[in-house]
């Protein structure tokens, strides 16, 4: 036995966790999965993960750990082998239960499969959840949520980057930045507190211009990052967007924030165009949408943005009050750009919960 804790058996667990869409992006890594800037994001409400996960007694606790992993009911042994050697890097440090048990994982998104959206963050952060809950039913332990959300986003992280921010409600930063002293390289911090209203219920309509598997790897596109010449203007690039953001952000700026965040997502495509091999990741229908966006905005002098993750969709941001205008022009003009006509009308939302 890896501790000296009684093993219990039927122990079990399900959390439900969201996407998130970073307005400041986090584009190149070192380390152990650590940033080489501080990023933001909203976190989402609509693109989530259910995850859940069951511990069945092992009858020899020394062997490997052992996974049996089912996605949307159907068993899917190659994402299992991919958990256990994730939980394997993690086991001895963080949850040295795992080698008592053998783990069943049962997990699903609510956003439709194969839509070309990004399901690490949800899925790893709802597996980050389910893991710090089992440890606290093993161990009899209620911490904080400041302390269970911590660890959660340490976990997360330690999965895929971005998904340390998926754990706090409405936005979070995740890299240490000189503008917040509680900021962290390892773990994100929710800055909810720090919103106007405005944000808070910001809508995120996400227009699915392909449902192509991404051409490039974000593993890969991370480590293009090393030999890119603009590298370190761009990692100071991103300390500035974050320290005038976090103002707009609190003064319902709504003009600072849309240029920031459309200028962050433009330089990451940049970025990629210019590393060595370099990647395109937008299709003709983004680059259409996004000049409509510009012309609707400017026309009617209504506050809608865009922004874009490394890949060809866009997420269309604006506050809840225009809704009716914002939704009929994107049925009218951007809808036809989208693969099937596939749309996800998102908003800003509240982080992890458990499912009872
Ligand atoms: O978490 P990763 O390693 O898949 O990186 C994703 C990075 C972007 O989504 C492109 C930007 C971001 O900050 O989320």
């Amino acid at each position: 036995m890896s501790s000296s804790i009684e093993i219990k058996n039927n122990l079990k667990t399900g959390w439900e966790s969201p996407s998130n869409i970073a307005l400041v992006k986090y584009w190149g890594k070192h380390g152990r999965q650590l940033p080489n800037n501080a990023s933001i994001s909203f976190t989402l409400s609509q693109a989530a993960t259910r995850t859940f996960v069951s511990l069945e007694k092992k009858t020899n606790p020394e062997e490997a750990i052992e996974v049996v992993f089912s996605f949307d009911g159907k068993p899917n042994n190659s994402f299992a082998a991919k958990i256990v050697k994730f939980l394997t890097s993690i086991a001895d440090e963080y949850f040295p239960y795992l080698k008592d048990y053998k783990l069943n994982i049962e997990s699903s998104n609510s956003f439709p499969h194969s839509s070309g959206i990004a399901s690490s963050a949800s899925s790893m952060s709802a597996l980050a959840c389910c893991l710090c809950d089992l440890e606290n039913q093993i161990i009899g332990k209620t911490n904080d949520d400041k302390t269970f959300f911590k660890k959660a986003s340490i976990i997360s992280r330690l999965g895929s980057g971005s998904a340390a921010r998926s754990v706090f409600a409405q936005a979070a930063v995740w890299g240490k930045h000189t503008d917040l002293s509680e900021s962290s390289d390892e773990y994100a911090i929710g800055v909810d507190t720090s919103l106007h209203p405005v944000f808070k219920t910001m809508q995120n309509d996400i227009l699915i211009i392909s449902a192509d598997e991404k051409s490039v790897s974000s593993t890969a596109g991370h480590a293009l990052m090393e030999g890119n010449p603009y590298a370190p203007v761009r990692y100071e690039q991103a300390n500035h967007s974050l320290s005038k953001l976090l103002i707009a952000l609190k003064e319902g700026d709504l003009e600072t924030f849309g240029k920031i965040t459309e200028d962050e997502a433009l330089t990451l495509h940049a970025l990629m165009m210019c590393s060595d091999p370099s990647y395109i990741l937008m299709e003709e229908g983004s680059l259409a949408v996004i000049k409509k966006i510009k012309k609707f905005r400017e026309k009617y002098n209504i506050p809608v943005y865009f922004t874009l993750d490394a890949g060809p969709n866009i997420h269309v941001l604006y506050p809840e009050k225009y809704d009716k205008e914002v939704s009929q022009f994107i049925i009218a003009e951007l809808k036809p750009y989208c693969h099937q006509g596939r749309i996800i009308r998102d908003k800003v939302g509240n982080g992890p919960s458990k499912i009872s």
